[in-house]
């Protein structure tokens, strides 16, 4: 089957098919991850920028690593030290850019659409590296990778999703895929969190913490993300702490065999105790090594180029 993206704005216009096919490409990358000498000429000759508006440590560490060990030619710009501090637009900034005809755009944006106004304004590829609290596809798609390694399939898997789900763009992309592959997707968080609407996108919205993770085949914690909130949401950390954070005692409400999953930075004793973070049922940096083949895979498949192996 063949990938007919050009951009990667979001999951919600992936079908299932290209999902899977995002996956199984990521899992022919990932044996390269494992090698000695961790490089492919499978992009030798294509420019890919990361364009990093807002801070990361995974996602543009990992769109980097996984360019270089593609081969291609990977430069990084930040807001920080960009002309955008000097009062240059997004469009004039991507069109300069475009300019030294790059082949993709990674963006990672604070305004959600971001990636969406540049894919209508540049010819080269754009690939959303997470747009204010719209989508963060590849989070999503290395998320499902994940769960595919320990849980071998998706079909009737439950998920429970916790925390501020109102500015997580990683619940958003992972409720699209998830639902779209056959999975139960459970969303808890304080009622200031939980936005209206999520149910017609076939998300179950649990009154508590323990509804939510009851039965679970995966607990996915997420931070409270205090950095988008106009208002403090909730009364106090510990409050928070108290109620909706993963504890040993909480994490025995799910199935015995259950993973816990974070995208990370973790707030640790706020949304989840050390002792589940670093526990037995975590797979949190397998989800970090497999975010490096998601976005091998992303960035071939929207780059059309040819599988080639030295
Ligand atoms: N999960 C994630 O997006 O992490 P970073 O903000 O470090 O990229």
């Amino acid at each position: 089957m063949s990938f007919r993206h050009k951009h990667i704005l979001g999951t919600e216009n992936l079908s299932r098919e290209d999902i899977e096919l995002i996956l199984e490409t990521a899992e022919s990358f990932k044996e390269i991850n494992q090698r000695d000498i961790k490089k492919v000429p499978t992009l030798r000759g294509k420019t890919i920028i990361n364009a990093f508006f807002e801070a990361s440590t995974r996602t543009r560490l990992s769109f980097e690593i996984a360019g270089k060990r593609l081969s291609a030619d990977t430069v990084n710009i930040s807001g920080s030290t960009s002309s955008v501090v000097k009062g240059e637009t997004l469009e004039d900034t991507a069109k300069n850019i475009e300019a030294m005809a790059p082949d993709i755009i990674v963006i990672r944006h604070g305004h959600s659409g971001a990636p969406h106004y540049l894919a209508e304004r540049v010819d080269c590829s754009i690939v959303n590296a997470g747009d204010g609290t719209h989508e963060h596809p590849s989070q999503a798609l290395l998320d499902l990778m994940t769960i595919k390694e320990f849980k071998g399939k998706f079909d009737g898997l439950k998920v429970a999703i916790i925390g501020d789900i109102a500015h997580s763009r990683v619940a958003r992309s992972n409720l699209y895929a998830m639902t779209k592959l056959g999975m139960e997707v459970r969303f808890a968080g304080p009622g200031t969190m939980i936005p209206v609407g999520f149910e017609k996108h076939g998300a179950i919205v649990c009154d508590n913490i323990e509804e939510a993770i009851s039965g679970a085949d995966v607990v996915m914690m997420l931070r409270i993300q205090l950095e988008r909130q106009a208002n403090t949401l909730l009364p106090t950390l510990r409050e928070y702490a108290r109620f909706y954070g993963l504890n040993p005692e909480k994490l025995k409400l799910a199935k015995e065999d259950a993973i816990v999953m974070h995208p990370g930075p973790m707030n640790r004793g706020v949304e989840i105790s050390t002792a589940v973070a670093d526990g037995p049922q975590n797979v949190i940096l397998d989800q970090v090594a497999n975010g490096v083949a998601v976005r091998m895979a992303l960035l071939y498949l929207v780059s059309g180029a040819e599988m080639v192996e030295e």
